[in-house]
């Protein structure tokens, strides 16, 4: 097998070595320099031919994008920002490449047309760096969970369950006609639906084995367009028993930093590529919505310094008496008992913070039915209306990245809120089975994967930090 060109870049004691490797041609330059790379590092090895020694049949083969296989010596190289470079002795041709036809030239091309060719973007340096840094990120996350005593749960994919209780679901069927047909005809003999979250049955999990963390997909049938919402993305959702809001809390700040301490150490030089793309990015922007901070600089900071922690009261309080909201430059009102718009959540983050924000005691009415209702004495009990302890952690550029909360663990209390909204018992009687049967405290929470790979690559838009996004009206690839 060929070594990795990540290997062959770092590995010094290969130097003067007889090397084999293997990639694609990213240039080809005087018919004699080829800047090959293999996905396994950002970096580009340089091939020197050797011109007298290379057929001019072989020459013509080596176009953008071709596979090729080389074996030669490894030497120290003359040019400036390479140790070394391969001595080319023999050279094949995989496969061929017609370079008039292949969609990606070596130039710079808009993220928008890339987003057509996703078929093959990640052969360039961009898409590369953020799929490493995926990797990174996932990898990361069973090692924190696995580290920290949590059990990694697989939550069903199909279930008959609307965890969030918003509805908005896929339906899973294998009826040619669903219209009129009774769903006990179909092969579940109910109605079944793709999995919004993994919540309820991480809950299950966390009740007996203690500490379960899910990752997975998850689906949503919204119609939302925007840069940070898919209709198929990756949550983790972590789960824990004996614990509480505050518990909840600390994991989930532990868990972003650990994350971002990581990829910080692991793939730094992806990282320092994504760092300039981003500063050139920002350049286009209009002054006011630059960021105060270098991608790098940025992830430094969130890993270094406290989430800040507030109530969703004094976050409404925070937000009426801010400029935007005087001068009526926010579009969606700001008024207790309303949700946050993205808009609220990216000025406390990012103008009047300046940091991650952790908003907790949301009103009961805008949060779904399992989490629990706030009494006096509380965290984020507000003597405006009835709260929960829900949980959401704002960061910067992004907005929501986590929502999570305690759980509603008293049954009596339980029953009341599904009543309210309108949640049959019947349906859930396995979920309320737990709060019968030793039931306890519990918390837990969600973390949107393409989010969170969002803010540390700094990539705008979630479609392009998943390999094949599933958007309304796209499902290529
Ligand atoms: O806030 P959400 O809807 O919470 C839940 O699903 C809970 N059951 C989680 C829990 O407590 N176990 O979603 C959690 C996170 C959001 O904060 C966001 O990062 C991400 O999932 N998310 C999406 N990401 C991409 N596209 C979408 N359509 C998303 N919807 C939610
Ligand atoms: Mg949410």
């Amino acid at each position: 097998m060929p070594k990795p060109i990540r290997e062959v870049l770092t590995n010094e004691a290969l130097t003067g070595a007889t090397v084999t490797v293997a990639g694609w041609v990213r240039t080809f330059r005087n018919d004699r320099f080829i800047a090959l790379n293999d996905g396994s590092t950002i970096h580009n090895l340089q091939l020197v031919l050797d011109p007298e020694g290379t057929p001019r049949e072989l020459v013509d083969r080596i176009t953008t994008s071709a596979a090729v296989k080389a074996t030669g010596e490894l030497v120290p190289s003359p040019a400036s920002g390479q140790r070394v470079e391969l001595q080319v002795k023999e050279l094949i041709v995989l496969g061929d490449s017609d370079g008039e036809t292949y969609p990606i030239q070596p130039k710079k091309h808009s993220l928008e047309f890339l987003r057509e060719q996703a078929h093959l973007r990640f052969r360039t340096n961009t898409f590369g760096a953020v799929f490493r840094i995926r990797h990174q990120v996932s990898f990361g996350i069973h090692e924190y969970f696995h580290d920290n005593g949590f059990f990694y749960f697989h939550s069903p994919i199909i279930t008959a369950s609307d965890a969030e209780g918003a509805g908005e679901m896929f339906r899973v069927t294998t009826l040619e006609d669903t219209k009129g047909t009774d769903p006990s005809e179909d092969f579940f003999e109910r109605v079944t639906n793709l999995t919004v979250s993994g919540q309820l049955e991480a809950e299950l999990g966390a009740t007996a084995l203690g500490r379960v963390y899910t990752f997975g997909p998850t689906f949503r049938a919204e119609n939302s367009n925007t840069a940070r919402h898919l209709a198929e993305f990756w949550m983790i959702e972590p789960e824990i028993a004996f614990a509480d809001l505050k518990d909840d809390m600390d994991l989930a700040e532990g868990l972003c930093k650990h994350l971002i301490r990581r990829v910080l150490e692991q793939s730094a030089d992806d990282l320092a590529f994504l760092d300039k793309r981003y500063a050139d990015e920002e350049k286009q922007k209009p002054e006011a919505q630059r960021s105060s901070m270098g991608l790098i600089e940025r992830l430094r900071f969130v890993a270094d310094n406290p989430f800040e922690r507030i109530t969703y009261t004094e976050a409404i309080r925070i937000l009426q008496d801010s400029k935007p909201y005087k001068k009526k430059k926010f579009q969606f009102p700001v008024e207790w008992g309303r949700d946050l718009q993205s808009e609220h959540e990216r000025y406390l983050v990012e103008k009047h913070f300046n940091k991650p924000v952790i908003v907790t005691g949301y009103p009961a009415a805008i949060k779904a039915f399992y989490m629990r209702m706030n009494g006096p004495g509380d965290l984020g009990h507000s003597d405006q209306g009835p709260t929960v302890a829900a949980m959401d952690v704002l960061f910067p550029g992004i907005g929501e990245i986590i929502g999570g909360s305690q759980r509603e663990e008293r049954l009596e209390q339980l029953k009341e809120r599904m009543a309210a909204m309108d949640i049959p018992e019947k349906e859930l009687w396995w979920y309320l089975d737990t709060r019968k049967f030793g039931t306890v405290p519990h918390a837990g929470f969600g973390l949107g994967l393409e989010r969170f790979v969002q803010f540390v690559t700094g990539m705008g838009n979630i479609r392009d930090v998943i390999p094949f996004p599933r958007t309304p009206g796209s499902a290529e690839f």
